[in-house]
C-alpha cells in the first residue's frame, strides 16, 4: 500500500486522534504544563515523562503527582516503566484512574539504572517478558496500551519487526519506534529502513520518531509507511512546532513561531507550572529549560543568569517582557 504522507487522523484502538503528530515522552521536560502547550500547539497526542511503576506501587508521592493531567492536554498517554507485569498492571490502573487516554510501556530507555532493573530498552531483549507486561496491562485497563521501543540495542540491529509483532499479538494498540539504537542514546542517524520494515510488519499504527524538526523530515518518516510521527526535542523550545509541521503536511497554514511568540509561550508555561507546583517551585523547575527558550536572543546569558534568582511570576514577566514585543 502507498504510504500516506499527509496530516490525517489516527485511531489507537478506540482512541481517535485528530492528527498523526505526537509529542514524544521526555523525562524532565514533558510535564503537564509543557504538554498543555504542545496540545495547544497542535499535537494530536501528548505523552507524560516516564513514571516508575515500582514507585507507584510503594505509594511514592512524587510519582503519583506525575500522573496528574490538566484538562487542556487530552488526549494524553501516561508512560510507565518496570520489568514486573503485575506492577505494570497496577500502575496502568492508577494511570487510567488519573484520566489517561492511553498507557504507554517504556521499552526504549537506555539509562543504566533502568536497564539493570530489566526495564526500558532491556525489555527489547526479553520479548516474552515484554509480551507478558503488555497483556497484563491490557487485561487490567479499558484504555489502549501502547509501547515505545527502539530499532535495536546496538548499531545495525533491527529488532523492530519482530518486537512489533510480539507487541501486537500481546494486545498493544500502537507502537512508537525511535529509529536509533539504545547505544546511540538520542543522537546520530535514524534508521528509516528499519522503520519501514517495522511499519510493514504490523497492522497497528506505528509512530516513527527521531530527529524530526519540520514537515520535510516528518514526511520522510511517513514515507516509510509509519502512520504517524513522534516529535521530541524540536518541541522543547517551540511547542507550536506541531502546527508548523501540520501546515507543511497539508493542514491549516500557520506562520513559523516568531521569537516573541515563543517567549509568550514560555511565560504561559511558567504560569501553568506555577499552578501545578506554586510560583517559586514552578520557576525553580523551569531553570534547567530556560537556556533552550532564550537561545539566540540578545543578552540571553545575562537574562538566563537573572532567571535563576527569580521567585515570583511578576519578576519573570518583568524579565522576559523585553523579548515579547
Ligand atoms: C531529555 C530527554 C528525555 C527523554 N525521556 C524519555 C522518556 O521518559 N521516555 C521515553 O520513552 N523516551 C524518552 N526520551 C526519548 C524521546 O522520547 C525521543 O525518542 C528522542 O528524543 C528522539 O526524538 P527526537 O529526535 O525528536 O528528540 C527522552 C529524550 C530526551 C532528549
Amino acid at each position: 500500500m502507498k504510504p500516506d504522507l499527509s496530516l490525517h487522523p489516527v485511531a489507537i484502538g478506540p482512541l481517535a486522534l485528530k492528527n498523526n503528530l505526537a509529542l514524544a515522552p521526555m523525562a524532565g521536560i514533558t510535564n503537564a504544563a509543557f504538554r498543555v502547550l504542545c496540545a495547544e500547539g497542535g499535537a494530536g497526542l501528548v505523552v507524560t515523562e516516564m513514571v516508575s511503576a515500582e514507585s507507584l506501587k510503594y505509594g511514592n508521592k512524587r510519582s503519583f503527582e506525575m500522573l496528574k493531567l490538566l484538562p487542556g492536554e487530552h488526549p494524553a498517554a501516561i508512560q510507565l516503566f518496570s520489568a514486573d507485569p503485575a506492577c505494570m498492571a497496577l500502575a496502568a490502573q492508577a494511570a487510567e484512574r488519573a484520566g489517561a487516554d492511553a498507557v504507554d510501556v517504556n521499552a526504549g530507555c537506555p539509562v543504566r539504572k533502568v536497564l539493570r532493573s530489566g526495564a526500558g530498552a532491556a525489555l527489547m531483549k526479553t520479548p516474552l517478558l515484554l509480551a507478558g507486561i503488555i497483556s497484563a496491562m491490557v487485561k487490567s485497563v479499558k484504555v489502549p496500551v501502547t509501547v515505545k521501543f527502539r530499532v535495536g540495542l546496538e548499531a545495525g540491529e533491527n529488532l523492530g519487526p519482530g518486537l512489533a509483532r510480539v507487541c501486537e499479538e500481546a494486545g498493544a494498540s500502537a507502537i512508537t519506534l525511535h529509529g536509533r539504537p539504545a547505544a546511540q542514546q538520542h543522537s546520530g542517524p535514524v534508521d528509516l529502513e528499519a522503520m519501514a520494515a517495522t511499519a510493514a510488519a504490523v497492522k497497528i499504527p506505528v509512530f516513527g520518531n527521531g530527529g524530526v524538526e519540520n514537515a520535510e523530515q516528518a514526511r520522510a518518516i511517513l514515507a516509510t509507511g509509519c502512520a504517524g510521527v513522534g516529535v521530541g526535542r524540536a518541541a522543547v523550545f517551540n511547542p507550536a512546532v506541531f502546527s508548523e509541521i501540520a501546515a507543511g503536511l497539508g493542514g491549516a497554514g500557520v506562520e513559523a513561531a516568531s521569537q516573541a511568540f515563543r517567549i509568550r509561550l514560555f511565560l504561559r508555561f511558567l504560569e501553568l507550572n506555577a499552578g501545578i507546583y506554586g510560583e517559586e517551585h514552578g520557576l525553580a523547575r523551569a531553570r534547567k529549560l530556560v537556556g533552550y527558550w532564550l537561545k539566540g536572543l540578545p543578552n540571553a546569558a545575562s537574562a538566563r543568569g537573572a532567571f535563576m534568582q527569580l521567585k515570583t511570576l511578576k519578576e519573570a514577566r518583568e524579565l522576559l517582557i523585553q523579548y515579547t514585543r
